[in-house]
């Protein structure tokens, strides 16, 4: 059988979501681009003799599962969904890597002693529904579907419209190791001279929802001393929330914002600003929030005007497996960089689900991510399937990868 390797994979994918206007990716999950590589994926995964497994919250698995062969599987595989106007590697390179990583195997010789899933997590960004990693989430129950299926969209759609739902799947049980191999989102890799690296954690992060409520009134006729127009505590909120992240050595960003009724001769009656805000430490990202609650709070009182602050997906520090970390190194030889991630990933949801798990990153020249100038050069990326298939073959074979089998070990 012949299938496509990396590079036509990838080809193939380039114009799917691809804006002309920007070159950048509008992929959200269950539209049409979005589908479009779903149904891409379950075909080259079909084609590969793989068996394809839907759970009800719109996450795929495709399963090597040589007869005879169980046991806990090892998981990798990553995302399909962009960010607005995002780059093409944040989550496809995961996935088109597994898949050729999956074929080296494959070609040489590999005969698994456990399975192995290749799996594909819906929402991971959040851009449609506003929750972070939602797929991975409800997957092991982290979310509540009761919770999640009114969750809306912009134009009203509610996750419950578009994906079946129900409890948490049970296939992530079957799974004791993950490895996510994802572009990386930072120069971290450029400035060690290497191509691959690995992860050692994520950075606590999470999202805040500030809603500034005031009194709507007529942009000439209201005297500006009687105006209480919540655009002020909001503007003040973003400055604030930027100059704190810099004093603190942390991020914090406002890249989100919705204004009612959002007419140009109309002091606002609401803005509601999402607050993205990520720290070295939980302590460190409590009080970041903290204090640019505070000011905003003050600030909005003095205009008379309101806030209420709602969290949003907030995610603690994550630590990956220290045995598994350590035995994916070990089969890259040792000496690759390890890395924290600033940015979140459905592995940092299995970790934290008790599914030992490690990352590879794959070295992006401009460390610009999330946006159209994203990239990753071919040969890195090519080194990224070769180191993704080393690890994958060391832990599909031999003793079992995480404490499943920590006694066969
Ligand atoms: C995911 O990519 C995130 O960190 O926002
Ligand atoms: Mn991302
Ligand atoms: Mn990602």
């Amino acid at each position: 059988m012949t299938v496509p390797d990396f590079e036509e994979m990838w080809s193939s994918l380039l114009p799917i979501g691809r804006s002309a206007a920007s070159g950048g990716y509008f992929r959200q999950p269950w539209h049409s681009a979005e589908g479009e590589l779903r149904a891409w994926f379950v075909e080259e995964a079909t084609r590969r003799g793989l068996s394809v497994e839907d759970d009800r919250f719109g996450n795929v698995v495709a399963w090597w599962r040589p007869a005879g062969v169980e046991g806990p599987a090892v998981l990798t595989g990553s995302h399909l969904d962009s960010v607005l106007d995002g780059g093409a590697f944040d989550g496809p390179l995961g996935v088109v890597s597994a898949l050729a990583a999956y074929d080296r195997m494959v070609a040489a010789g590999v005969r698994p002693d456990r399975p192995l899933g290749i799996g594909v997590f819906a929402e991971e960004e959040g851009s449609r529904f506003g929750r972070a990693c939602l797929g991975s989430r409800l997957a092991v129950g982290a979310a509540s579907w009761d919770d999640a299926r009114s969750l809306t969209d912009a134009d009203g759609v509610r996750l419950g419209d578009v994906v079946e739902g129900g409890d948490p799947s049970a296939w992530l049980g079957g799974v004791g190791a993950y490895v996510e191999l994802h572009v990386e989102q930072g120069r971290g890799l450029v400035d060690r001279d290497a191509a691959v690296g690995t992860a050692s954690g994520i950075w606590p992060h999470g999202r805040w929802r500030f809603d500034f409520t005031g009194r709507a009134d007529h942009a000439g006729a209201a005297r500006m001393e009687d105006r209480a127009d919540p655009m002020l505590a909001y503007a003040m909120t973003a400055l604030a929330a930027n100059k704190q992240a810099r004093l603190s050595g942390q991020r914090a960003t406002f890249g989100r914002v919705e204004v009612a009724p959002n007419g140009t001769n109309v002091v606002p009656s609401r803005v509601t600003g999402w607050l993205d805000a990520r720290a070295d430490s939980p302590e460190g990202m409590a009080g970041l929030v903290a204090e640019i609650e505070r000011q905003a709070g003050a600030r909005a009182e003095r205009d008379g005007t309101s806030l209420a602050v709602t969290p949003e997906s907030v995610t603690g520090a994550v630590t990956f497996d220290p045995v598994l970390r350590g035995r994916v190194d070990g089969l890259l030889g040792g000496s690759v960089p390890v890395l924290p991630s600033i940015a979140g990933h459905d592995a940092g949801v299995l970790q934290e689900a008790g599914i030992p798990t490690a990352m590879l990153f794959v070295r992006n020249p401009t460390g610009v991510s999330h946006a159209p100038d994203e990239s990753a050069g071919m040969d890195d990326c090519l080194a990224g399937v070769e180191a993704l298939a080393t690890a994958l073959t060391g832990l599909v074979t031999g003793p079992g990868p995480g404490p499943v089998e920590e006694g066969a070990a």
